[in-house]
């Protein structure tokens, strides 16, 4: 079966291309490499020795995406492309739209054309917003409190409308928390192309003398221990997920929706304790005052995909801190 990777290139959608090729599948990447390398499918490529084909081309160039169509024979999408960070869609909402929205709609427009209506959609726990209750289920109020969060919610809802339409859409959408960690052969992880804002990759900045030390952003919140809690998931975890998504697209029409976490929360201590004792460096810290728009605790319930998907993380706080770590140090040498 083909398979269609929008943002293939990225830290998710690498590693989700290192599954599916292992696991047979066809694969084609469209990417517009805005922040990612083509370097990640090189290593994907090494990791899996397999080949696929790849495409610069943005979803917002409707000409160049109905030419990939065109040239392969996909039966599925996965879809991550998109921006994601809360910040930047602060400061530029129009440009998250526009790059996210209208980026889907051109893309669900081609799969129209093409006749292709089994699609996988990276989604994300920022929906959710300020959660009232804790673990967080797929049934909670969607309340995002930023611009990405928004297209997030935006891009679901149409894919709602789409399956209320024409019900011979299959469509899972996968709403992930924090994902962290990297391949374990250390060839492949998070390497964005801007200066790292998410604590995983700033953590491991510090403990390779990068950065001289991290910012706690709040240590006041009403947690164990002040700072906040997330629910972090191994990459290869939330990739394998993916696979789980697809099978399930594969059978059955309709609109699907999961959570992907480990149904465990852990504090910015914790993860600067784990990361000191996996890379035996000291992580030299500071608290200071709460990042704008940080929520308290965020971690998931997991029942749903667990039932439904036969699918549940597998790896701990400790190898994410492990495989992060020998991804910092390869890739630092
Ligand atoms: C985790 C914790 C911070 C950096 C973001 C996006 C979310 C999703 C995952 C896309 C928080 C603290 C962080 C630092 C710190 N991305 N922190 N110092 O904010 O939970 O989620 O990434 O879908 O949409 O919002 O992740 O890693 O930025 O923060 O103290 O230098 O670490 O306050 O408690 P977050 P994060």
């Amino acid at each position: 079966m083909e398979v269609l990777v929008t943002g293939g290139a990225g830290y998710i959608g690498s590693h989700t291309c290192v599954e599916l090729l292992n696991r047979g599948y066809d694969v084609v990447v469209v990417d517009n490499f805005s922040n990612s390398q083509n370097e990640s499918l090189n290593r994907v490529q090494e990791i899996t020795g397999r080949s696929f084909k790849i495409y610069n081309v943005d979803l917002l160039n409707r000409e160049g995406l109905e030419e990939v169509f065109h040239k392969n024979s996909i039966e599925a999408v996965i879809h991550f492309a998109g921006f994601k960070s809360v910040n930047s869609s602060i400061k530029k909402p129009l440009s998250y739209y526009h790059n996210n929205v209208t980026g889907s709609i051109i893309l669900f427009e081609t799969m129209i054309k093409f006749n292709v209506k089994k699609i996988v959609f990276s989604s994300s726990a920022t929906v959710y917003g300020l959660p009232k209750i804790v673990p967080i289920t797929e049934e909670a109020p969607l309340r995002a409190t930023n611009p990405y969060g928004r297209t997030k919610i935006i891009i679901e809802e149409m894919l709602k409308d789409l399956y209320a339409a024409d019900s011979n859409w299959s469509i899972v959408i996968l709403r992930y928390f924090n994902p962290v960690g990297a391949h374990k052969s250390g060839n492949l992880g998070e390497h964005p192309n801007k200066k790292p804002s998410n604590l995983m990759p700033y953590i491991s900045r510090v403990a390779l003398n990068k950065f001289d030390k991290l910012l706690i952003y709040g240590n006041d919140y009403p947690t164990k221990d002040g700072t906040g809690i997330r629910d972090y998931i191994h990459i290869n975890d939330l990739s394998i997920g993916h696979l789980k998504a697809l099978e399930k697209i594969e059978t059955q029409n309709g609109v699907s929706i999961y959570n992907l976490g480990t149904g465990k929360g852990y504090s910015v201590l914790d993860i600067i304790k784990e990361f000191e004792r996996s890379s035996g460096k000291k992580i030299p810290f500071k608290f200071t005052k709460r990042r704008p728009g940080d929520i308290p605790i965020c971690y998931a319930s997991v029942e749903k995909a667990s039932q439904e998907l036969n699918w549940i993380a597998n790896k701990d706080i400790k190898s994410i801190c492990e495989d992060e770590w020998r991804w910092q140090v390869n890739i630092s040498n």
